[in-house]
């Protein structure tokens, strides 16, 4: 049974209260869906029931994304799925910070809109009613109905220009690899074109953003979350700091610009360094291996590698005990010796699967936790052995 808007403005009264308040404490499981709903509908509607029960699942989903709020908020899956994380938006709005006001362009459930209202009044348009009700709800359960106005309207004609703007278009696809920047809701050429009313603009896209598609004019921030890519950002117009390309990981806040160094290349060292997803896509692993001294041992492949041994927020480490042409026999003769279990295989530059290649490896159930790495150095298959325990 779908959301409506009535429905989420139901969620908010009194008479939703204990019921809500009931199920977020404790969320029904699949197993104990269906006899919880018959218990509800004893009291509630159907569709009361049903919208009791999805927003106390959400909101146990959500945790990971809004870590302090999940559980006031109101959610609908799809406006879920598509919502930026309370961390990232927080950091994002921080650029707003200096205007009287903004639009959020495209504001789903709100969690944009959210972060920026810390800083000041926002218009939230979206063209879809339930992501209004949503905004709204969940403005009001954080306290900030004051400063967020939800508004029903088209990005591409909107009823008023503030003097900046966030924008987060739709995606069609669950998949983050396509990038057509005109497949996005509303396309990114409508987006670029409200810079003639708001010349600052923030578009967030996905991190599958061509280098191509970037306007010489703008800053292209590639942004992570504890090592998980999340998204890339055109700042337009006073929100640009540098042209350019960028890579920013969470929660460290540390960036790196990409600049066009090129790293030394050379034999593998002491340590291997696995640049962040956002630093890769941005870049800037060579402006990375120069900052902190680093070099990779084949120019094609995004591994860097070192003596020194360094932790940077850009980066995660393992010892590297041996290195081999690769061959299957020879590794798992090395593992055998090393007495190793092997905990991951990662690759890079490798068509080899490595779930199923981890599946034919020697492994020694109370040995110590290795990670086998399937790369290349100086274009030929290359094996890695690598202690997972940092020293
Ligand atoms: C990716 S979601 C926004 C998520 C939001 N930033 C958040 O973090 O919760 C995109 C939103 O844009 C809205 N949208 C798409 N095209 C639009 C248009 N032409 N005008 C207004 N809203 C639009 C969709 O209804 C959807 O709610």
């Amino acid at each position: 049974m779908p959301l409506t808007p009535a429905l989420i403005r139901w969620l908010q009264t009194p008479a939703a209260a204990p019921w809500l308040a009931q199920l977020t404490a404790q969320p029904p499981t699949d197993a104990e869906l269906l006899a919880t709903l018959m218990r509800l509908r004893r009291h509630l509607t159907p569709a009361q029931a049903a919208a009791v029960v999805e927003t106390a699942r959400l909101r146990q989903r959500a945790q990971s994304k809004f870590p302090a709020q999940a559980g006031r908020m109101f959610f609908s899956r799809t406006a879920y799925q598509q919502a930026s994380s309370a961390l990232v938006a927080a950091y994002t709005a921080r650029r707003f910070r200096s205007y009287g006001w903004v639009g959020d362009w495209g504001c789903g459930l709100g969690a944009d809109s959210l972060a920026l209202a810390a800083h000041g009044p926002v218009l939230a348009l979206d063209r879809d009613a339930l992501a209004l009700a949503l905004t709204q709800a969940n403005a009001a359960a954080l306290g900030l109905d004051e400063r967020l106005w939800p508004v029903r309207g088209d990005v591409r004609h909107p009823p008023a220009l503030p003097p900046a703007a966030w924008a987060d278009p739709g995606r069609r696809t669950a998949s983050r690899r396509l990038f057509d920047p005109e497949s996005l809701h509303p396309p990114l050429s409508a987006l670029l074109a409200q810079q003639r009313h708001t010349p600052d603009l923030g578009i967030k896209l996905m991190p599958g953003l061509p280098h191509q598609a970037i306007p010489p004019t703008a800053e292209a921030e590639w942004i992570s979350l504890q090592g998980n890519l999340k998204e890339a950002v055109l700042w337009l117009g006073g929100l640009c700091r540098q042209p350019g390309r960028r890579a920013t990981v969470l929660p460290a806040q540390a960036s790196i610009a990409s600049e066009g160094a090129v790293a030394p290349v050379a034999a593998p060292g002491a340590y291997l360094f696995e640049p962040d997803a956002a630093v890769i896509r941005a870049g800037a692993v060579g402006d990375l291996a120069n900052r902190y001294h680093l070099w990779q041992f084949d120019a094609q492949i995004a591994y860097l590698s070192g003596d020194a041994a360094l932790d940077t927020p850009f980066t995660r480490r393992w010892t590297l005990l041996e290195h081999h042409p690769f061959d299957l026999k020879t590794l798992n003769k090395r593992l055998r010796a090393l007495q190793g279990r092997v905990t991951a295989v990662k690759k890079r530059g490798s068509a080899i699967e490595p779930e199923a290649f981890r599946r034919r490896l020697a492994h020694h159930p109370q040995g110590q936790p290795l990670v086998v790495v399937l790369t290349r150095l100086l274009d030929r298959p290359w094996m890695l052995i690598c202690s997972e325990r940092q020293p």
